[in-house]
């Protein structure tokens, strides 16, 4: 119990919006099953966040379920990790609106995600949309987070959270832990396969630039046939030159654990028809356990509620403690 106390808490979460990637698996979701010892981890299936862009109802329900499936089956124990459903967890909507109180129209102007989001939903720039940084910060400071392990383009949103929290302990005293980004070194930044100057993105409106973490085998091996690569025909890392090479060989490098050099060495002589294959099958192979785990947990309904029931119980537990010393400290009386 004194052990547990003094564990660092981590907390993260991605978005139902649509299928998981394997963008978001190889920047956020391969290296939280690794922490589960070390840390208190909490992993949120961050449904509120994706009503900022239209959802069809029924869609975001069964991608909430089947994306808990993926968190099991991707290796998050239920008994080690807090797996909980954002919504379920009531905290997050209200400490969220006493941080968009705390949080500054111009900071909120400058996030990247808000303008790239508002481009591609011109017909819906929702206040939501807007907001979307201080529900995230609430989502992180609840727990009281050491570290929050994300992708590379979720560093400014970890980035606006710890300055909410400074500015509201600045004003009340210690109440937030201010949190760390926890970036991987590799795998933090994957690029769509056909456009590699873009990360993949589970709203890629090219089908063949985004891999997803459930599909078929024959369907990620035909994507990275047809990924797009240059006109040197060789296999050498230089991101700035040859970027769709480059992103492959990030991708293989993490799904075999080889180094750059040990792949242009496997590759010299080769062309690039071999290395793609050779790709597609380690990503194959990487992910066939994780589908067949996630099909088979589908098929238990009553597991996953159980799972996302005890979790939403844990996480309010945690939450609601921060919660209660916020609403004090900005002068609400206690109920
Ligand atoms: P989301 O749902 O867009 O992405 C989930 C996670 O996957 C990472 N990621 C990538 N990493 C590498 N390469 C890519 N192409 C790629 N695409 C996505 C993201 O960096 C992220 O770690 N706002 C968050 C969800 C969220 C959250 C939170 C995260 C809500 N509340 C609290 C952490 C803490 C989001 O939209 O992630």
């Amino acid at each position: 119990m004194e052990n547990e106390v003094q564990k660092k808490r981590i907390l993260s979460g991605i978005q139902p919006s649509g299928d998981l990637t394997l963008g978001s698996y190889l920047g956020a979701i391969k290296n939280w099953a690794a922490l589960a010892d070390e840390y208190d981890c909490y992993y949120m299936l961050a449904d509120m966040h994706t009503i900022t862009v239209r959802q069809v109802p029924a869609d975001l329900r069964r991608r909430t379920l089947t994306q808990l499936a993926a968190y099991i089956a991707c290796g998050l124990d239920p008994e080690k990790n807090v797996l909980f459903v954002q919504s379920h967890v009531p905290a997050h909507a209200q400490l969220g609106w006493v941080l968009d109180c705390y949080t500054m129209f111009g900071e909120l102007s400058r996030m990247t995600q808000f303008k790239d989001k508002s481009a591609k939903n011109a017909d819906n720039i929702n206040a939501g949309l807007f907001t979307y940084p201080s529900l995230m910060a609430a989502d992180i400071l609840l727990y009281q987070a050491d570290l929050v392990p994300v992708g590379g383009d979720q560093k400014q949103h970890v980035e606006i959270c710890r300055d909410i929290a400074n500015r509201f302990n600045g004003i009340y005293g210690d109440v937030f832990k201010i949190p760390e980004p926890y970036i991987p070194k590799m795998g933090a930044r994957v690029m769509s396969l056909t456009s590699p100057e873009n990360k993949m993105s589970k709203s890629d409106k090219d089908p063949n630039g985004c891999v997803y973490i459930l599909e078929r085998p024959e369907d990620i091996l035909r994507k990275f046939r047809k990924a797009v690569t240059d006109s040197e025909a060789c296999v050498r890392y230089d991101p700035e030159n040859k970027p769709g090479v480059s992103n492959l060989m990030q991708i293989y490098a993490v799904t075999t654990g080889r180094s750059f050099d040990a792949i242009e060495q496997e590759f010299a002589g080769h062309g690039y028809g071999d290395f793609k294959a050779a790709v597609g099958e380690s990503v194959v192979e990487m992910l066939r356990p994780i589908r067949e785990e996630t099909e088979r947990m589908l098929s238990d309904k009553a597991y996953l509620q159980g799972v996302y029931r005890a979790g939403a119980e844990k996480a309010a537990r945690v939450a609601n403690r921060t919660l209660g010393k916020v609403y004090k400290k900005v002068g609400f009386i206690d109920r």
